[in-house]
């Protein structure tokens, strides 16, 4: 049948009409809110680069948690500042660390469920997300140290561990030293399809987390390759991830779409800093509504495959939902 017969408007005549037929949903409870914590201050501060977005000092967490869950929100993805950075980015597995202390206050202060990132750049004085050796970054031992980090935020309490350093190997020596140290119940949600984006400029300002010199191109995907990305999907799932992720969502619709075909895990999509600051800035220039433009971005990316969205508008969402 086609037209006049046909007739696709039909199905859009009313908002109740086209509410009752809307094949995608946003729900709070499948959105994870990103939350910065600055070990070396005492406010809470704005993120110059991510207007609306702040870094927060320890002993602030219990009150932020309970503000999130009074707007619905029931999970956040934790990134540290630690006081200090070294060449072995040790302040990321001490049990006295910036995210260790975070994940113990929110935990008391609240029943959202917690997953920590896990990577180096943020504690490693050259930025980069593993250890160097000889100049180079050295992918085996880089494993050591994240086995390490990762029984340390556990040992925290944190629900899951979600690793973005994109080293060969990290899911499988994460499982296993998460196994090997009394934490079987801890989930692992995958950084697996990771490109090497431009999309990422403003969380390295939250996270003071550049690397010194060069890029990552060396360990991140190339953003041309869609292929390699269900690849490395694909060895994430074997290595035993519980949660596979997309990152950045918005550039990367196609790839969620063949993963949430290709894998029967649950799929997680990052809809990172840039994507985030973009959308406020073309808003303040008078350039789109606001919160339409995050509403359908958000839809996008769910509609795309995505069962879990990380987002910055996760507060912003809640809050319009309602
Ligand atoms: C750490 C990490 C990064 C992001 C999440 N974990 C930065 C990077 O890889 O350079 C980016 C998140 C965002 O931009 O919102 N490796």
């Amino acid at each position: 049948m086609s037209f006049p017969a046909t007739r696709m408007r039909r199905l859009r005549r009313s908002a109740g009409i086209r509410d009752m037929l809307a094949e995608t949903r946003l729900h709070t409870s499948r959105m994870v809110y990103p939350v910065f914590v600055d070990g070396r201050s005492r406010r809470k501060r704005e993120i110059m680069l991510m207007p609306g977005q702040f870094t927060y000092p320890l002993g602030s967490l219990r009150k932020l948690a309970a503000e999130l869950e009074e707007k619905g929100i029931r999970s956040v993805l934790l990134f540290g500042v630690p006081r200090t950075k070294d060449a072995s980015g040790s302040g990321a597995f001490s049990s006295d660390g910036v995210v260790q202390r975070a994940i113990g206050e929110i935990r008391e202060g609240s029943s959202l469920t917690v997953a920590a990132d896990l990577c180096l750049c943020e504690y490693t004085s050259n930025g980069q997300c593993g250890i160097i050796r000889g100049g180079d970054i050295d992918n085996d031992a880089t494993l050591g140290t994240y086995a390490k980090i990762a029984v340390s935020q556990a040992e925290a309490g944190a629900h899951i561990i979600a690793p973005s350093g994109m080293m060969d190997g990290q899911v499988g020596a994460i499982r296993k030293a998460l196994d090997g140290s009394g934490h079987s119940e801890t989930m692992i949600m995958a950084y697996a399809s990771k490109s090497a984006s431009s999309f990422y400029g403003p969380f390295r300002e939250a996270a003071e987390s550049a690397p010194a010199g060069g890029d990552r191109k060396g360990y991140q995907l190339n953003f041309a390759n869609a292929r390699e990305s269900m690849r490395e999907l694909q060895l994430d799932a074997e290595e035993g991830a519980d949660i596979l992720m997309v990152k950045p969502a918005m550039p990367n619709l196609d790839i969620i779409c063949r993963a949430r075909e290709r894998f029967d895990l649950p799929l997680a999509a990052y809809s990172v800093s840039g994507e985030y600051s973009m959308l406020k800035a073309a808003s303040k220039l008078g350039m789109i509504d606001y919160r339409s433009a995050v509403i359908e971005a958000a839809t996008s990316i769910f509609r795309s495959g995505a069962d879990i969205l990380i987002t910055y508008s996760a507060p912003e969402l809640a809050g319009w939902i309602e």
